[in-house]
């Protein structure tokens, strides 16, 4: 099979291609011989190299970036997944596409919680608005897609909020805080990517799907179990998000649940064990 990979250069493509090369042919597009905000050159190119899968993961992922580039993520997010959803459509390809937890609120009804595929998304950031309008956009002209949410990634070479914990914990200094009152799940690119060569064996499979690992967790508590799992002694306190403030709000809970993959009879494995194996990698670059 021939599989066309966005952003393929990315944290996330590049697992993608260390993990698919193996049964399939895979082609990088990526800037600056591939722009996704290129429309005509963008389909022309996808009509030559003729794939049978697209994975869409090219997008503008700096969420407090978003906040002052406000035109420029909603292009690349929204306008850019357009032309990759109509370069697919004229090249009759299937479409993978990557979304995020951040398409909903994080304020939970109640706990404990976590969104389901059929949940409304409200999203409350510049990114998350256009990953959503991404989402919509894609629908509306390829119907038949595949949309995988995912969060809290981290893959080979980062960058990543365990690769910068992995970092402090290895210096010497004061007590880190970590925000403990934010959830979420914790997922490897190497778990997203098992779940697109599961999504990849079931055509048949389109609309939104939620990607992530089992279990959900604080910041707090995915850096006391990585320094547990790296021997890392350096101390770790919990804190709040209010002594955090970040230019954009930060979702309290965007836990997701994976009820389109249970359904089909798919489980993601627990996050600790996925950050198990990650730590335990050759090439994490932790
Ligand atoms: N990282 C997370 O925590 C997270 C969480 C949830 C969902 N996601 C989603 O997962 C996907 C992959 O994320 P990631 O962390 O792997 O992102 P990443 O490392 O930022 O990779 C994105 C890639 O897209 C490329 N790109 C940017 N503009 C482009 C354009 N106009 N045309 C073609 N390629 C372009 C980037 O190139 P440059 O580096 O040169 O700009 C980069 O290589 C994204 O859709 C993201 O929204 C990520």
């Amino acid at each position: 099979m021939k599989i066309l990979i966005t952003g393929g250069k990315g944290m996330l493509g590049r697992t993608l291609q260390k993990e698919l090369i193996c049964d399939n042919e895979i082609v990088v597009a990526d800037l600056p011989e591939w722009d996704i905000l290129d429309a005509d050159a963008f389909t022309e190119k996808t009509i030559a190299a003729a794939p049978d899968v697209v994975i869409h993961c090219a997008a503008m992922t700096k969420v407090d970036d978003c906040e002052t580039k406000r035109d420029l993520a909603f292009k690349l997010n929204e306008e850019g997944s357009r032309n990759v959803a109509l370069a697919c459509k004229a090249a009759g390809a299937r479409l993978i596409a990557i979304s995020t937890d951040y398409v909903f609120s994080g304020e939970p009804p109640r706990e404990p919680w976590a969104w389901s595929e059929q949940d409304i998304p409200r999203p409350r950031t510049v990114y998350g608005a256009s990953k959503f309008a991404g989402e919509q956009m894609i629908h509306m002209i390829l119907p038949d897609a595949a949309i995988l949410r995912i969060a809290w990634l981290y893959g080979a070479g980062g960058p990543s909020f365990v690769h910068t914990m992995a970092k402090l914990g290895a210096q010497e200094g004061p007590a880190l805080k970590v925000v403990n009152d934010q959830r979420g799940n914790p997922t490897s690119t190497k778990v997203v990517a098992d779940v697109i060569r599961f999504l990849i064996s079931r055509p048949d499979v389109s609309g939104i799907i939620h990607g992530t690992c089992e279990d959900q967790c604080t910041w707090y508590d995915l850096t006391v179990e990585l320094f547990r799992l790296m021997g890392l002694k350096r101390e770790v306190v919990p804190c709040t998000t209010e002594e955090f403030p970040r230019p954009a709000p930060r979702p309290r809970n965007s836990a997701l649940k994976k009820s389109v993959l249970n359904l089909l009879g798919y489980r993601t494995p627990r996050w600790q064990d996925a950050l198990r194996d990650f730590v335990a990698s050759p090439d994490s670059g932790l």
